[in-house]
Order: C-alpha cells, then structure tokens, then sequence
C-alpha cells in the first residue's frame, strides 16, 4: 500500500510537492489551504484527493500518515507540531522556522511523538551538490579552509507586498528565503563545522514603495501595494567556523548586478583541490595541482533538468525514510543549526557588530 499524504499549503512550491510525491508512488490523499479553492484547484489534480480549509481536519484523518507542510514560515511551527501530535510524519519546508527557540519547540514535538521529520532542503539532493559530495568525501578537496556561496537575483523579490516580505509572517527576507538553502548546502557538504563568529549586512532597497518596483516575473502572488516590505533584498555576511573554515555568503532578491557578472554557486577551497559548482545549470568544475600543472576537470553530470531531479530526489527520499522507518539526513536538528546560524546573521546586522557565538 502507498504511503498516503496530505499536503498543508496548496500555493506555489505545493504543486511540485503534490507532482512529486505522486511521482514516487505516494498517494496525494488530501491538501488544505486557508483559501479553500486554492486546495479544491490543487486537490482536483489527484483521483479521490479531498480538499479541506481546516488543517485540523486533514490531521484527523487517520488513513494519512505523512504531510509536507508548504505554507508561510510563521505558520511552520503550529502546523509542524500540530501534524506531528497528530501522529504524521512530517515533510517541512525551509526555513524550518521564525527562529531557532521556535525549532526546539518543533524538536520536541517530534521527539514526543515518535515522528520523522525531513527538512525541504532541497539544494542537497540536486544533481551538482550530490556529485560534490562524492569529491568532498572521497578526500578530493582535503581540508576545506574557504567556502563562498553566491545567489544574485536581479528582480526576484518574491509576493511583494504579502507574507515573504511581511517580517512577522516570513521572519526575514532573502536571508530566510535563498540564503537558508545556501547556508544548509555549505553546512551539509563540509561536515557541519560549528560556527563561532558571524558579520552581516543586510539592505533592503528595491522593495519600497512597493508601486515603483519593475520586475519581470513574480511567484506568491502579484505586489500587493498596500502591503507591507519590511525585510532585507540583500545580505552579504561572513562566517567563522571553529575548524577553521570561512564562509561568504551574498544573495539578493533584487540588485542592479550587470548580466553576466558573477555566476551564482557555490565555491569550495580545500588544502587538495578546490570546486565551483552551479545547481541548476548541473555544472561541477574541480581543480587540483597535478604533475606540475593546475588541471581543471569538468565531471559529466546526467543530463537533464536538475530542479526536477532534485525535487525528485527529495521525495524518493522521503518515500525511503517512510517505509523504512529511517531517520532523514536532512534533520531537524540541521534545521535548528541553520536557523540560529541565520538569528546570529541578524542580530549582527541590526548591531553593525560582530557575533561571537558559543
Ligand atoms: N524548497 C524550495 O525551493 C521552496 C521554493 C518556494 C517556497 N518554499 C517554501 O514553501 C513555503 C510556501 O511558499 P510558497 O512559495 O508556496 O508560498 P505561497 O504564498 O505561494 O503559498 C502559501 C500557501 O499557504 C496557504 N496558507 C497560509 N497559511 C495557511 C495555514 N495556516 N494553513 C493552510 N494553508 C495556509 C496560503 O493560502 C497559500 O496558498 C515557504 O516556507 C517557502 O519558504 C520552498
């Protein structure tokens, strides 16, 4: 028997979710949204899916043994706890929540409950961040010293107006939105150093007044010009590990950046090699000093859309964890390090000082 789910949110990242899950053979059971033809649109898609307004409802129903939870970060913790009393497993989207004292609460409910629960991060399971993984494992880089994670978006400020850039609603800007799956990324692949010092600067400069704002596309939602943007579009930090590694981080949801500049991804420098890697263009360059020469090698990835790929791998992960009873690698007690690690970022910004943390 597939395992049967409930997906709580039916805005745009839940699509994939239901997509995928049904992909791997899980059963889209159910899907609840606050605005109920929102979930009716969503749950139509899937044969026999019921489609709720009331979470509590779809938590009652005792043939669904799992959800993702793919609803605005405020909403995470209540929702989370709520699925796991419940008894589901759970499947919950980055960041894991407003903060980390907000995470321990999540911990604990999962912990009580005997319950899984598996982080969205995505970014780990993309076709570029497994091979590297690979590298890093098999001693290619050696000791890595340095890391620089880079994701510029032009115009990407995403429901301008609504709950991304509303701080109550989403906790913080771009930082809670791409920089949490880049920080987990450099986390995950370079052992889980434990960060001992951090310095940032965070900017918000395009989103107001909200009617002035040019963009091409936007995701959750058109602008809403009465609502709020109150969050960073930029944050350039610093982070110190007590291994010894640096890491700098740079992202935006919107900046004049030049076309063509800087190439978003991931830079790793190790005592043996180092690496650049580009997540969705499935592209992995690794140097290393070989017979005298400083060779750079291009490893061929499998072809194809690494989204996709990576979303799939996501679920088929999920899918493992639930028939086998398995604890994710993709933990919440990941989700807790990356979220004080993003606390630490903000409280340095908001001082202009550094952070020293224990
Ligand atoms: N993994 C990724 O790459 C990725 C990409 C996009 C979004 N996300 C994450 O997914 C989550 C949702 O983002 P989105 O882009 O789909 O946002 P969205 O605004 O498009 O959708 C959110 C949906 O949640 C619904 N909702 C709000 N409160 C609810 C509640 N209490 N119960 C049920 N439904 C509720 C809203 O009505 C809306 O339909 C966020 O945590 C976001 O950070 C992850």
């Amino acid at each position: 028997m597939p395992h049967r789910i409930g997906i709580i949110g039916a805005g745009g990242i839940a699509q994939l979710h239901a997509q995928t899950a049904a992909k791997v053979g899980l059963e889209v059971a159910a899907v609840c949204d606050i605005d109920e033809d929102r979930a009716k649109q969503l749950a139509g898609q899937y044969n026999g899916a019921i489609a709720t307004n009331s979470h509590a409802a779809l938590l009652e129903m005792s043939d669904v043994s799992a959800v993702a939870i793919a609803t605005p970060t405020s909403t995470h913790k209540p929702l989370a706890i709520a699925a796991l009393q419940a008894g589901k497993d759970v499947l919950l989207e980055k960041p894991m929540a407003i903060n980390g004292g907000e995470c321990d609460e999540i911990i604990d409910a999962a912990q009580r409950a005997d319950r899984l629960l598996q982080m969205g991060f995505v970014c780990r399971v993309a076709p570029a961040s497994r091979a590297v993984k690979r590298f890093i494992d098999a001693g290619r880089l050696g000791r890595i010293y340095h890391a620089k994670a880079t994701l510029y978006r032009r115009r990407g400020i995403p429901g301008l107006g609504r709950w991304f850039t509303t701080k109550r609603e989403s906790g913080g800007g771009v930082l809670m939105d791409l920089g949490v799956h880049l920080l987990d990324l450099v986390l995950y692949l370079t052992g889980h150093p434990k960060p001992t010092r951090v310095c940032a600067a965070c900017t918000s400069t395009f989103g107001s007044p909200i009617e002035k704002y040019t963009y091409d596309e936007m995701w959750a939602g058109p602008p809403n010009p009465k609502g709020v943007f109150d969050v960073e579009d930029a944050i350039t930090a610093l982070i110190h590990f007590d291994n010894g590694m640096s890491l700098e981080l740079n992202t935006t949801w919107a900046a004049d950046v030049p076309n063509g500049i800087y190439r978003d991804g991931v830079l790793l420098l190790g005592d043996k090699g180092g690496c650049f890697f580009d997540l969705w263009s499935n592209e992995v360059i690794l140097t290393a000093q070989q017979d005298g020469y400083l060779v750079d090698t291009k490893p061929s990835l499998p072809p194809g859309d690494a989204w996709a790929a990576a979303w799939q791998r996501q679920y088929e992960v999920f899918a493992e964890n639930l028939d086998q009873r398995k604890a994710p690698e993709a933990s919440a007690t990941d989700g807790r390090a990356v979220q004080r690690l993003l606390d630490a970022l903000y409280r340095s910004a908001e001082s202009g000082c550094e952070v020293q943390l224990g």
